[in-house]
């Protein structure tokens, strides 16, 4: 076996004078990585005939937010581009969206949504007020993507719209006349004001955030007053001509469970859900890292602090269930991904990053997560959707017109069957690595090598997803299908070479899927044999 390479020798070169306490702690992580390598075979029993729960679609939501050029080059170039479009809507990054079947679309932030005042998003383009972003990086902006450049696009993608309303700086007033302009179909004000703009029927509209991070950008606010807050501008959403809003109220950043608890003591069912930020992230100062540039080391980090979410979840369900034991108030983790240093050239305050073969496996570890937790889980939107952290999709910055799909973007679209199929429970045996933690997990993580998920889908087939996070060991499972005797099974591989590779604009196709054939079927045992640093994903009919 070999040993992988996280070495006494990087902690001693990073912590220049390392204390006694650092050398063992590195010393025990070495040496229980290098035993858990030698990985016996993975065994698992899926009951197939125990499966109750729907995954919902929305688990694999997007998040658009005006910030860098998500929208702005990303989504919408204007007509006038020479970078074909659709109606301004830019046509490659379309065409990419609309293959990975995106079940929802958050807008328009995030930090922007505080900020942002839709009526100057509306009208003829020419009388549109610019605006500073003053969230990310003071960019000027011509809000020539406004209400209706976003509905229309949810539209013609088939996704549900989710706007994030704004309280921070906005009305109450404000927000209600916004949805009264995206859903009425009566003759009001608002209904004839977006008449008048050319949209004569009002869109379907179901998803409304009021308030995003109100703890922070969002308005700096205590949960209390927040609470209150939430109470009062949810009245105004008003319901029109047979729409049923879900109302989300401005959630916890990862670990605080005291607002998640008073906005349950406070608000409680006056709220649908409730959302949730996790991001995977060094910390909120100073370097991230490099989204390419990592070692191992830093690899087996960024899995252990990812898969910390279902804690994180676990930890606020816990609340909710003691006010909602029937389950009725949906977590809506709205935003999540990894959160790495721009890369370097690019604006300050864009968060552009790339995006490795690890971000595929913070994708595949994360959705697997929400699947197991769909009782509570009602969303989870993938912080974002172009250009903007762990995105689907990078174009070049320099206006080429090139575009290429992450690694995260294959993992979405390999897992598509997962929507609205049904959980399948399952248990599971295979090796365990303690990886480095950090200074919420001084001890270090313990993390499965193995991370598998499994569903049913509407046609009876199963899907199974299986991730070695191994390194440099290949993984033999063996899983007896409870209750279903399968006879083809058909799969899809995404792997690389190196754990830091990832595709540019030069070289589109290092990271991509593969038909994968080591896989076999006897009767309801599945034996499969899943490489190295691979993300496997199975069909049994
Ligand atoms: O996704 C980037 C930012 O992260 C969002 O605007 C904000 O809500 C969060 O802090």
């Amino acid at each position: 076996y070999s040993t992988q390479k996280i070495p006494l020798l990087t902690y001693i070169k990073k912590n220049k004078n390392p204390s006694n306490k650092t050398i063992l702690t590195s010393l025990t992580l070495t040496a229980a990585m290098a035993t858990s390598v030698m990985a016996d075979n993975a065994t698992a029993t899926i009951h197939v005939g125990q499966g109750q729960q729907k995954i919902y679609k929305e688990i694999y939501g997007q998040f658009a937010e005006h910030l860098g050029s998500c929208i702005y080059g990303g989504l919408w170039v204007g007509e006038n581009s020479q970078i074909p479009n659709i109606n301004g809507y830019r046509k490659d990054v379309f065409d990419a969206l609309k293959a990975l079947q995106i079940p929802v679309l958050r807008w328009p932030g995030g930090c922007f949504a505080d900020e942002y005042h839709w009526m100057d998003g509306i009208g003829p383009k020419e009388n549109r007020p610019k605006m500073q972003n003053n969230n990310w990086g003071g960019t000027i902006e011509d809000n020539s993507f406004g209400t209706h450049e976003f509905l229309n696009l949810c539209e013609m993608l088939g996704c549900e719209p989710y706007i994030s309303g704004n309280v921070g700086s906005g009305t109450v007033e404000e927000l209600a006349k916004w949805v009264e302009y995206m859903t009425s179909d009566g003759d009001t004000p608002m209904a004839k004001l977006r008449r008048q703009n050319g949209r004569e029927k009002a869109w379907k509209i179901k998803f409304l955030g009021v308030g995003n991070e109100s703890w922070g950008c969002g308005g700096n606010m205590r949960p209390e007053y927040y609470a209150d807050l939430y109470r009062r501008y949810s009245v105004y959403c008003r319901e029109y001509d047979g729409t049923k809003l879900y109302k989300i109220a401005s959630g916890a950043s990862d670990y605080d469970y005291n607002w998640t608890k008073v906005l349950m003591n406070n608000v409680g069912h006056r709220m649908n859900g409730v959302s949730l930020h996790y991001y995977t992230v060094t910390g909120w100062s100073g370097s991230k890292g490099s989204a390419i540039k990592f070692n191992d080391d830093d690899y087996y980090w960024t899995m252990g602090k990812c898969l910390e979410i279902e804690d994180v979840i676990n930890k606020h369900a816990a609340i909710m269930d003691q006010k909602d034991p029937k389950k009725q108030i949906g977590l809506l983790v709205d935003e999540w991904g990894t959160w790495w240093d721009e890369e370097p050239g690019t604006i300050a305050g864009h968060l552009y990053q790339q995006n490795s073969m690890r971000d595929a496996f913070v994708a595949a570890l994360s959705l697997n997560v929400f699947h197991r937790h769909t009782d509570r889980v009602r969303m989870a939107n993938i912080a974002q959707v172009v250009n903007v952290l762990q995105s689907m999709i990078l174009t070049d910055q320099k206006g080429t017109g090139h575009m290429v799909l992450t690694p995260t973007y294959h993992v979405f679209e390999m897992y598509k069957g997962f929507q609205e199929a049904t959980y399948l429970p399952m248990d599971f045996k295979c090796d365990s690595i303690t990886v480095r933690g950090d200074k919420r997990a001084k001890e270090g993580r313990k993390i499965a090598m193995l991370n598998t998920s499994a569903a049913k889908q509407t046609d009876g087939s199963i899907i199974i997803s299986l991730a070695n996070i191994s390194l440099d060991k290949a993984q033999k499972i063996d899983i007896n299908l409870d209750g279903f005797t399968g006879k083809t099974v058909t799969g899809r591989i995404l792997t690389c070479k190196n754990i830091t590779d990832y595709n540019d604009f030069e070289k589109p196709e290092t990271v991509k899927p593969a038909d994968f054939k080591n896989a076999k079927l006897k009767k309801n045992v599945l034996t499969a044999e899943i490489p190295a640093k691979s993300i496997v994903v199975l069909n049994i009919k």
